[in-house]
């Protein structure tokens, strides 16, 4: 359905490497490790696309490269067309908006003094250009979007809150900036088991409320399964399979993608984020 359209954001042929610490000396160049090999993925307004694969696969590096945050060492990164090291000016700040980030550990960076409602206020106001007022009543709207009453939250400190509704502030202050799309790095591997599905679930809601789409990188596919439309498996800074969800969960044509399929205990797609409430208590 979201083909026809022409893509947010693209990786084209991306490479980065790194060099090996300690394996230069005066005499010998450093040695490289490939990262990230020659990876090709295309993201679509409204797309699910998940990233998966084991630890050190290259998919956070993969991530920063297309929010413009690591550059890449070979290949480019296309924002609505455009190479993003062409991007200047109000065109970068367009795509900086629009392409938004999530992290495993969103707590660890929002300002320890600062109340949330203050940290996802500074979007509304730099980004935005919103004065006091309207950005404190947009505060309020996001906080309840992420199920936050706003009375109850608005003036606590990070360490006021759970893992859970923190995570619920990353992703309103990402929201704050009305993205097409948020990169979503492991966006609930530090959370436990019950909260997870309650962050999967308002992910999924604002998904279709918002038309957002989301790189949804994890290493555990029995977290994306429910919420991908297409999945890209990477192996060594390699993509060694891509396809639908559909496709690569029920019929894996390669034999890492059947091994990582095994070892992750996959709960029936359909029931378990229907099933739960949506609320602030995570
Ligand atoms: N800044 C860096 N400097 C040197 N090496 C790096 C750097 N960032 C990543 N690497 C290396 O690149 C490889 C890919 O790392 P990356 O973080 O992209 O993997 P990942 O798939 O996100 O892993 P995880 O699931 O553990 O988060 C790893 O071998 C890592 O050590
Ligand atoms: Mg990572």
């Amino acid at each position: 359905m979201t083909q026809a359209m022409s893509p947010l954001l693209e990786a084209c042929a991306v490479s980065r490497q790194f060099p090996i610490r300690g394996s230069g000396s005066l005499l010998r160049r450093p040695a490289y490790q490939l990262a990230v090999d020659q990876v090709s993925v295309a993201l679509y307004p409204g797309e699910v696309v998940a990233v998966v694969g084991e630890s050190g696969s290259g998919k956070t590096t993969l991530g920063r490269m297309l929010l413009g945050l690591t550059a890449p060492s070979a290949g480019s990164i296309k924002y609505r067309g455009t190479d993003i090291s062409r991007l200047h000016g109000d065109d970068w700040r367009r795509f900086r908006r629009d392409v938004q980030v999530v992290f495993q550990d969103t707590g660890g960076s929002l300002n320890p003094r600062h109340p949330i409602g203050d940290s996802i206020a500074l979007p509304l106001r730099f980004n935005l250009a919103m004065n006091a007022r309207a950005a404190a009543t947009e505060v309020d709207r996001l906080l309840a979007q992420v199920g936050l009453a706003p009375n109850d939250f608005r003036h606590r400190l990070p360490h006021e809150l759970s893992g859970g509704q923190r995570q619920r502030v990353g992703i309103a202050r990402a929201l704050a900036s009305r993205p097409a799309l948020i990169v979503a790095d492991e966006p609930v591997s530090a959370l436990d088991v019950s909260v997870r599905a309650q962050i999967l679930r308002l992910m999924a809601d604002l998904r279709q409320e918002q038309q957002l789409a989301y790189l949804f990188i994890s290493h555990d596919l029995g977290v994306v399964r429910a919420l991908a439309d297409r999945v890209v498996v990477m192996y060594q800074g390699c993509v060694v399979e891509a396809g639908s969800a559909d496709a690569v969960f029920n019929h894996p044509a390669h034999e890492y993608t059947q091994r990582l399929l095994a070892a992750t205990p996959v709960p029936d797609p359909s029931q378990p984020l229907q099933a739960l409430p949506m609320d602030g208590r995570t």
